[in-house]
Order: structure tokens, then C-alpha cells, then sequence
């Protein structure tokens, strides 16, 4: 099984940073990218901030480019979406309904188990897991134990060493949620996005990664005082191979280069 993972879509329509950013221009060659992938994904997944605002034109904007993708897709939400305007303007994702008021579900069509967690408050910025999600979390995994797992989420479970960003993070739930997911040695990855760049880290007994963005990635600035910036890198996402090992990540990047050049 082959998964694509997308994340920090961003679709705006207006303020002040649409000009610069692009997010519908970037997402439609992110779609052309993975179109053209040869073995093609099974999936590709969102892991949030679909839109900027949350706003039901960004959502119909984000679902005319989605419906170019030759590929199913799983969404789920970030603290810049509306979960609400997320699930009305898809409602043939059924599944985002199964544990309202929370956007979370399982998906078990595939070899690899779905299981997409929210980490959203409303109109924050930071993520939270509260007892009733990580409940629902430790319920899903008891129901399955032996099945190769994927966890997606938004907020990524660990500090990332970018400051600004780890105080917009997963503040609450964080180490309860290292608990619970502890016991199970099926769950390949804690799948996230949020930080726009790629970063692992082993989070209990599995390892958690986030997602570039597929517009503007976050400045990559360990230092304390470091302010909170955007940059244009090449923007990317993530292939995920499930092999008969595990789950193989490749990280790539969205853009012409040259090449390639055979050795
Ligand atoms: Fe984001
Ligand atoms: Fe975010």
C-alpha cells in the first residue's frame, strides 16, 4: 500500500498573506504531482489546515482542486479550519460524522488501519487531546490490536524545537497520549502536520513525523528568540510504501528540476 500525505494546504481567498502565498496555484501542482506518480498512491491523506479561514468559499475552492486528484482522499482538520464548514461541504466523508463534535474516524478498507484523531479547539491555534478524544483513541486501538495502525493528527505529539511553533502546539494531552498508544506495537506512525517542514521524532513505542506544506513552509530557527517566519523552500509532501518491514517514508519535493540523469 502506497500513501501520499498532504498537509498545510492553506487555501485563502483574501488577507494579507494570499498574494504572496499562492496556496490555490501550490495545491494545483501538488495535484499534477501526484497524479503523475507512478506506482499511483492507493490514498492520499490531509492532515489539516485545509484552508486559512475555515470559510465555506475556501472549502469549495480546496474541494474543486481535490476532485482533480485520480486518487481517494481522507481529510482532517487543523486549527485554521472549520470543522463544521469542513464536514458540510463533504458530505460524502461520511466517516467525519462517526464522533461528532470531534472530526475523528477509522478507515478499515486498507491493508494499513486509519485512524485520524482531532487535536483542534475552536478558534485557537494550539492543539488539545481532552479525555474524551484520547477515550475514543483507546477504545479504536483496543478494537484492533494486531493491525498495522497509521495515526493521523495535526498537532504533532512532540516539542519540535521551534519555539513559536512548540508554543502553538500540543499543549494538552501530549504525554497522555504517549501513554496510551504505549502498549501497541501495530501502530507504523503518528502521522501530523502543523509545522510545514518534516520532522521525526519517536513518540512511545512508535515514531511521529510531520508534513511539509504544500504552499510556504515555517523558517527552520532553533534559537530561542527566533520570530515565527515563513519561506518559500520548495514545497513537498510525503510517500509513506507500506513494506512487508513497515512503513518507509520518502520525503518530495513539488517542482521542476533537473534530471534525471541515468548513472
Ligand atoms: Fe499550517
Ligand atoms: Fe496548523
Amino acid at each position: 500500500m502506497l500513501i501520499a500525505q498532504i498537509s498545510d494546504l492553506h487555501i485563502q481567498l483574501g488577507g494579507k498573506y494570499e498574494h504572496l502565498i499562492s496556496a490555490r496555484r501550490h495545491l494545483a501542482a501538488c495535484v499534477d504531482a501526484l497524479n503523475a506518480l507512478l506506482p499511483r498512491p492507493d490514498l492520499v491523506v490531509a492532515t489539516g489546515d485545509l484552508t486559512e479561514h475555515g470559510s465555506h468559499d475556501e472549502y469549495r475552492v480546496l474541494k474543486q482542486e481535490l476532485a482533480r486528484l485520480k486518487t481517494p482522499f481522507l481529510l482532517i482538520a487543523g486549527n485554521h479550519d472549520d470543522p463544521a464548514n469542513l464536514r458540510a461541504n463533504f458530505p460524502e466523508h461520511v466517516w467525519m460524522r462517526d464522533a461528532a463534535p470531534f472530526l475523528q474516524y477509522t478507515i478499515d478498507t486498507w491493508p494499513l488501519r486509519i485512524v485520524a484523531l482531532d487535536t483542534t479547539l475552536p478558534r485557537r491555534s494550539e492543539g488539545e487531546l481532552c479525555a474524551a478524544r484520547l477515550e475514543w483513541l483507546a477504545q479504536t486501538l483496543a478494537e484492533q490490536p494486531g493491525r498495522p495502525t497509521l495515526i493521523l493528527m495535526h498537532h504533532p505529539p512532540f516539542e519540535t524545537g521551534i519555539k513559536r511553533m512548540d508554543e502553538l502546539g500540543l499543549l494538552k494531552g501530549r504525554e497522555a497520549f504517549a501513554k496510551v498508544i504505549e502498549p501497541y506495537r501495530n501502530i507504523e506512525r503518528v502521522l501530523c502536520g502543523h509545522l510545514h517542514r518534516s520532522i521525526v521524532c519517536r513518540v512511545g513505542s512508535t515514531v511521529a513525523s510531520t508534513c511539509p506544506g504544500t504552499a510556504h513552509q515555517i523558517e527552520l530557527d532553533l534559537r530561542d528568540e527566533a520570530e515565527l517566519s515563513f519561506n518559500f523552500e520548495p514545497p513537498g509532501y510525503q510517500l509513506h510504501w507500506l513494506s512487508p518491514q513497515g512503513l518507509v517514508s520518502h520525503h518530495a519535493v513539488i517542482g521542476d528540476f533537473p534530471g534525471p540523469h541515468v548513472f
